[in-house]
């Protein structure tokens, strides 16, 4: 690690500015609700963006709306060191998801500058679009453009539960000048990513841990599902003769836990997060179901079997129900591991600073998934009281945020001064 003066990280400007942020919501505090594309997405953007200009950063914005602060270094031809999450939120958030990697490496670079550090290579920080899969499905948008892991015509095509294209959104925002396909990052754009996040799990708060380095995050995978029944009167259809959208989706449901708990991986979870039904009339049977499913394990042959189960327990359901299914693999994507250097970088710095940490995994995925296959990546979590986290009660104190923030900009210091 090279010699930096002790940072100055300025807590108070940074709690104000996640606080600030956070009432940029689709909803009234504590919830935080930041859909892609929503009005709250925007005005979030636009927050981000002054607070770039007033730091005197460049940005620029490619054609998915990912947004790229520059810190330019002495050698900008050198590949940069890239950092960054996101800012949208899922509906009911809370005020740190994504939120602590962006403000905490805005107030990183700006602690550097403070020092009087003259980095080598340029840093960046990335704000990327839709990390979260609200608005379309699917997670990770902008990394997973900018990874060249989702094609551009893909993207494009992407639907909204309304049936409005990502590609028809881009316009009216005003974003369609820009080509999607000109959103990957050509080779050696970067020489590194890393990444500050809460951890989203109870282990580091539980253990009065201050630092997480994720060494893997684990292999996540999202099922979409649409069930045809058949619908009438809820007096009228006799019990028998019923082909129930929604009991064949509650079946579906069940059989999702069970796929989990029988797995025999202890790191297996999954979840059915969405579960709509139409016509949505107390005296209708249920015609339509709409389930999404989201299934992770660290492993990815035991995720697998799992999906296969689930996808033989869908068909089989609805044979016996006379319900039909339309069964889609949104997403099945690898576990990703960091790189070896990185996370050995990050626990020299936090040893150099007297700073406790522990290895782990994150069992969250992240645009560090994505970042890590164009560049070497990691990932540095703190703690978040209970493990709480998707949800409004969501907290990190600034105590803990300052460190993450310290860890992030020594380690950058070290990456920017590299050759
Ligand atoms: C990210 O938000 C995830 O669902 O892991
Ligand atoms: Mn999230
Ligand atoms: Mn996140």
């Amino acid at each position: 690690m090279p010699q930096v003066a002790k940072l100055s990280i300025n807590e108070n400007r940074l709690q104000s500015q996640i606080d600030e942020l956070a009432l940029i919501s689709e909803n009234a505090p504590p919830v935080v609700t930041r859909i892609l594309f929503s009005e709250a997405d925007l005005r979030a953007r636009a927050f981000i963006k002054k607070l770039a200009a007033d730091a005197g950063l460049p940005l620029r914005q490619d054609a998915i709306g990912n947004l790229f602060v520059r810190w330019a270094g002495q050698n900008p031809d050198l590949p940069a060191v890239a950092t960054g999450s996101h800012i949208d939120a899922i509906p009911n958030a809370g005020k740190f998801d994504g939120v602590v990697g962006v403000l905490g490496a805005m107030e990183a670079i700006r602690a550097l500058q403070r020092a009087g550090i003259h980095p080598k290579r340029s840093i960046e920080l990335i704000i990327f679009t839709a990390e979260e899969p609200t608005r379309f499905g699917l997670g990770c948008i902008g990394s997973r453009l900018l990874a060249g892991t989702l094609s551009p015509e893909r993207a494009a095509l992407l639907k909204d539960r309304d049936g409005t294209t990502l590609e028809s959104w881009r316009r009216q925002v005003g974003w369609a000048d820009g080509d999607l396909g000109s959103v990957r990052l050509p080779q050696h754009r970067y020489s590194a990513f890393v990444e500050l996040h809460i951890e989203q799990g109870p282990l580091l708060d539980k253990e009065k841990i201050p630092i997480g380095i994720v060494e893997k995050i684990a292999a996540p995978s999202t099922l979409r599902l649409e069930l045809t029944g058949v619908g009438g009167h809820a007096g009228a259809v006799l019990m028998p003769e019923r082909h129930d959208a929604l009991l064949a989706g509650a079946e579906i449901a069940l059989a999702v836990e069970k796929a989990a708990l029988t797995s025999g991986s202890t790191d297996m979870v999954a979840t059915t997060g969405i579960f709509r039904i139409e016509p949505g009339a107390v005296n209708s049977v249920p015609c339509q179901a709409h389930l999404e499913i989201d299934l992770r394990d660290t492993q990815v042959r035991t995720r697998d079997c799992a999906l296969a189960q689930i996808e033989r327990s869908v068909r089989e359901i609805c044979r016996r129900r006379g319900v039909s299914s339309d069964l889609e693999r949104v997403a099945t994507d690898p576990p990703v591991v960091c790189d070896p250097k990185l996370v050995g970088l990050i626990a020299q710095t936090c040893s150099a600073l007297g700073v406790p940490a522990k290895r782990m995994i994150s069992r969250a995925y992240h645009d560090s998934s994505f970042m890590a296959q164009v560049c070497p990546a990691a990932m540095i979590f703190i703690p978040c009281r209970e493990g709480y986290s998707h949800r409004p009660d969501e907290y990190s104190s600034p105590e803990q945020i300052k460190t993450g923030v310290t860890v992030l900009a020594h380690t950058l210091a070290s990456l920017s001064s590299a050759d």
